[in-house]
């Protein structure tokens, strides 16, 4: 496409120091298949738990104690017998309110300003630019210097949040380790449910605010031993902290969704222990 006057001079690709070349790309690879699967990705995701979020039916097992993550913890008086193990400190909430709402705004904040997921929809969504060497299609570029995107600093604070909803999902986890007649028992729902958890613990903690806020600003490794182990095992997961991010998209869904087929009675819950 020929080059429109405004952009000549303005956005990054087109600005004077950068060689003329008219063309948005000159790319012949199909470089649009990345940010178009994972427009596809993060829009299943949205959609599958903002419904499920809405819908209040078929998020907890009784007999064996099984809770989706999405209401986690249900502290509404609106929660259906057994599910609210912290007690029901707010009191009924009408249909329009998520019985999860006090959680699901910081999870979201969490995911929306983590740097992997930044890179994802900052490509596939606001194609600020959709892949390497195309030009993005914005006349203007302040980054991350004003609202909305400046609120992106405080990934670091989203962070503490979603550790204490980790140890949430891990108190879930536990408590799922419940056989019909009370007692300890094992279902394929106990599997998945502490997979989940385990998995969650594992993208929380290979963040990259985690990475430094264990290693971060020290000038010598050597006399802070603690801290240097810690940041070594976070630097390891760190490396795979994309994969993470989607392996637990996945994960979320599939613990969502197992728990509402036990729990509408469409499958049962094969037990392996009670
Ligand atoms: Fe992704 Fe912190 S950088 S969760």
């Amino acid at each position: 496409a020929p080059v429109k006057a405004s952009e000549s001079i303005s956005t990054g690709v087109f600005s004077r120091g950068r060689a003329a070349i008219a063309a948005r790309t000159l790319r012949t690879d199909r470089w649009w298949v990345p940010p178009a699967l994972t427009v596809l990705g993060l829009g299943a995701f949205v959609v599958y738990a903002t419904v499920r979020s809405f819908v209040r039916t078929a998020y907890w097992v009784n007999d064996f104690h099984y809770l989706t993550p999405f209401y986690s913890p249900c502290l509404s008086a609106s929660c259906v017998e057994g599910s609210s193990h912290f007690g029901t400190p707010i009191g009924q909430l009408p249909m329009w309110i998520p019985l999860g709402f006090l959680v699901l705004p910081f999870l979201l904040l969490f995911r929306l300003t983590c740097y992997y997921y930044r890179k994802a929809y900052y490509r596939s969504v606001w194609m600020s630019p959709p892949a390497c060497a195309v030009a993005e299609p914005h006349a203007k570029y302040s980054g991350e210097t004003k609202l909305p995107l400046i609120i992106q600093n405080a990934h670091r604070y989203f962070f503490y949040v979603a550790v204490i909803i980790s140890v949430i999902n891990t108190y879930d986890a536990v408590i799922s380790f419940h056989a019909k007649d009370g007692g300890f028992g094992v279902g394929l729902g106990t599997v998945v449910i502490t997979a989940n958890a385990l998995l969650l613990w594992a993208y929380t903690l290979s963040c990259h605010s985690c990475r430094h806020i264990a290693g971060g600003r020290l000038k010598h490794f050597s006399q802070h031993p603690v801290r240097y182990r810690f940041w070594t095992v976070v630097s390891k997961l760190n490396t795979r902290h994309m994969q993470l991010a989607w392996t637990t998209l996945g994960t979320l869904v599939l613990t969502d969704f197992y728990v509402m087929l036990v729990a509408s009675g469409t499958i049962s819950d094969p037990r392996l222990i009670g």
